[in-house]
């Protein structure tokens, strides 16, 4: 059986990807940092699949390197890594974030990933041809908007990592992409304000935002395309969300 490590399974894309993956049979290591949550999924899936659970921060990359050097037999060689552990925090203007939340998204967005990448990367290599590297990036690598300062930068490395590791892997049969969403429905917003409940459903409140499933659906299908393909990067938003013009300051009338 195929074989998918998730970073981040314990809430949103990272859970509805277990449980899509673990639909077509994959077997599934599930990774977060809390314990509770990874306990409740291991039950829910391990009746259709193996499941290993490895309670994670991917900022630690001691932690990260002596657990996934040490996958068992059973879930290897690794099929698919998907880069999903992730977060956003201060959606206030640059000037007035606190340097420790700037610190926290680098650790976790950009160190965190690449530290399970390094370490994966061997397994990925045991057999390669069809393999897969999927990185959660986001519409805010890309596109820049108020309040996005540090996330919208972390996801711009998540994608100019993903095109760089492409040139390395080249020959070797892995591929690599960047998924980047907009607007989508998870606790993503409800971290980014610390615990503030209303602001986060005031978001996706009398509109059409992706759900994780959306996205999850995304994942399998990157996964399971003919080894031959690689998609470079992947954006997607909801229909009911597109740019906006540029901001002009002007003179008071
Ligand atoms: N929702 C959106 O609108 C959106 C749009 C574009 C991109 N994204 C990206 O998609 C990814 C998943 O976000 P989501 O929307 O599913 O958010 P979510 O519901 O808040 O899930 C985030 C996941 O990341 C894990 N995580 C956070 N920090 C971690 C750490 N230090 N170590 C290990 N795991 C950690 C969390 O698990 P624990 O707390 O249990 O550790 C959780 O499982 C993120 O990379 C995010 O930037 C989200």
């Amino acid at each position: 059986m195929p074989s998918v490590l998730i970073t981040g399974a314990t809430s949103g894309f990272g859970r509805a990807a277990a449980q899509r993956f673990a639909k077509a049979g994959w077997s599934l290591i599930l990774t977060g940092r809390r314990q509770e949550r990874l306990d409740a999924l291991e039950k829910e899936l391990s009746q259709q699949v193996n499941v290993l659970t490895l309670p994670l921060d991917v900022r630690d990359s001691d932690a990260v390197t002596t657990a996934i050097s040490g996958l068992p037999e059973a879930f290897l060689p690794l099929t698919c890594l998907i880069n999903n552990a992730g977060l956003a925090l201060a959606p206030e203007p640059a000037q007035k974030v606190a340097l420790e939340d700037w610190h926290t998204m680098i650790d976790t967005n950009i160190t965190g990933l690449v530290n399970v990448t390094h370490a994966a990367l061997p397994l990925l290599l045991k057999n390669s041809e069809g393999a897969s590297i999927l990185n959660l990036g986001s519409v805010a690598g890309q596109w820049p908007y108020p309040g996005g300062h540090v996330y919208g930068a972390s996801k711009a490395f998540v994608q100019q990592f993903s095109y760089n590791l492409r040139c390395d892997l080249l020959g070797t049969g892995v591929r690599v992409t960047d998924l980047a969403p907009g607007m989508a429905e998870t606790e993503f917003t409800l971290v980014r304000t610390k615990g503030d409940q209303a602001a986060s459903d005031a978001l996706y409140k009398s509109t059409t935002p992706l759900q994780a499933e959306d996205i999850a659906e995304q994942l399998y299908y990157l996964a399971t395309l003919p080894p031959h393909i690689n998609i470079n990067r992947l954006e997607i938003m909801p229909v009911r969300q597109a740019w906006s013009a540029f901001a002009v300051d002007r003179d008071p009338a």
